[in-house]
């Protein structure tokens, strides 16, 4: 049987060829999907803000919602490493907050690890965390949380000086301890550049192919998230076409009355007296209902 891969698996992959691949995940059934599939990492991102509450930005999404679709992936993650990535606000206020967050999406949330977003600015927390044996995945280019400050989801590092400060961010959280780091919307050669010169596995999305590793929202790479097509996103499957067209079978033989069959019902054990429903006993309604599932 394969083992769970730790961190310091992890750590190791940047000195293979395997790339690591990385899958957003929200619920127990799509990891354990996910992590039978062979994925490396299920990341519980707080793009469920997106793409299963429906909100706009992950903004709004908060430190309880996260650990509660961690717990839910954490028991169907198999041999998948799970990261708890921590929300808006969760872990900027101080230290400490950082700390109490990140524990509790280790402890409540059963991940094995956290990510946050930020560079330089976060250096000091990502060390702090690290000291006390929390495994921290590091996330910077473009920063979801930030997305109010940007402008909106916008390509990071395009010209000379913004390339720098991400180098730098990079630079930082190596030496503040991550243990791998995702490089999110930012030029293909700047994330080559960042893969090159620091020792922990980059994971890239939206930053083309030199990275150690790539990460993708599992709504978006099977075709659920339906209409969403940036450049950076491959589909490798269109489920919200399966679904729709799966409903409507099912809408249309409930209506025409093929669907449920005599195959899908139940079989009394005994010819059945119906004696009026105000003196069926609560005995007889347990055959019909539970006698025979077989
Ligand atoms: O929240 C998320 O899903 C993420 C990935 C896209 C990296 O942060």
């Amino acid at each position: 049987m394969n083992k769970k891969l730790s961190v310091a698996d992890i750590r190791q992959r940047k000195h293979s060829s395997d790339k690591l691949v990385m899958s957003t995940a929200y619920d127990a059934t799509f990891a354990s999907l996910l992590a039978g599939a062979g994925v490396d990492l299920l990341l519980v991102g707080d793009s469920l803000g997106m793409v299963i509450q429906g909100h706009d930005t992950t903004v709004p999404v908060t430190l309880d919602e996260m650990i509660y679709h961690t717990r839910a992936v954490s028991r169907g993650s198999g041999n998948a490493h799970v990261v708890g990535d921590l929300p808006f606000m969760s872990y900027r206020v101080s230290e400490e907050q950082a700390l109490t967050s990140a524990t509790r999406m280790l402890q409540e949330g059963r991940a094995h690890s956290v990510k946050l977003e930020g560079g330089v600015d976060v250096a000091a927390t990502v060390s702090s965390l690290t000291r006390s044996g929390i495994p921290v995945m590091g996330h910077i280019g473009l920063t979801p949380q930030h997305v109010h400050a940007m402008g909106g989801f916008k390509v990071q590092g395009k010209d000379q000086e913004s390339a720098m400060r991400i180098l730098e961010d990079a630079r930082a959280l190596c030496d503040a301890g991550i243990f791998s780091l995702v490089l999110e919307g930012i030029p293909a050669d700047l994330a080559h550049a960042i893969t090159e010169e620091v020792d922990v596995p980059t994971i890239g999305i939206g930053a083309g192919p030199q990275c150690d590793g790539q990460v993708l929202v599992c709504y978006d790479f099977l075709g659920i998230n339906m209409g969403f097509k940036p450049k950076f996103l491959k589909t490798f499957a269109n489920l919200g076409e399966d679904i729709q067209s799966a409903t409507k079978q099912y809408i249309n033989e409930v209506r025409e009355g093929v669907f449920p069959g005599v195959e899908h019902s139940f079989k009394s054990k005994q010819r059945l007296r119906v004696v009026g429903s105000a003196s069926t006993s609560e005995q007889e309604e347990n055959l019909i209902l539970y006698g025979n599932i077989d």
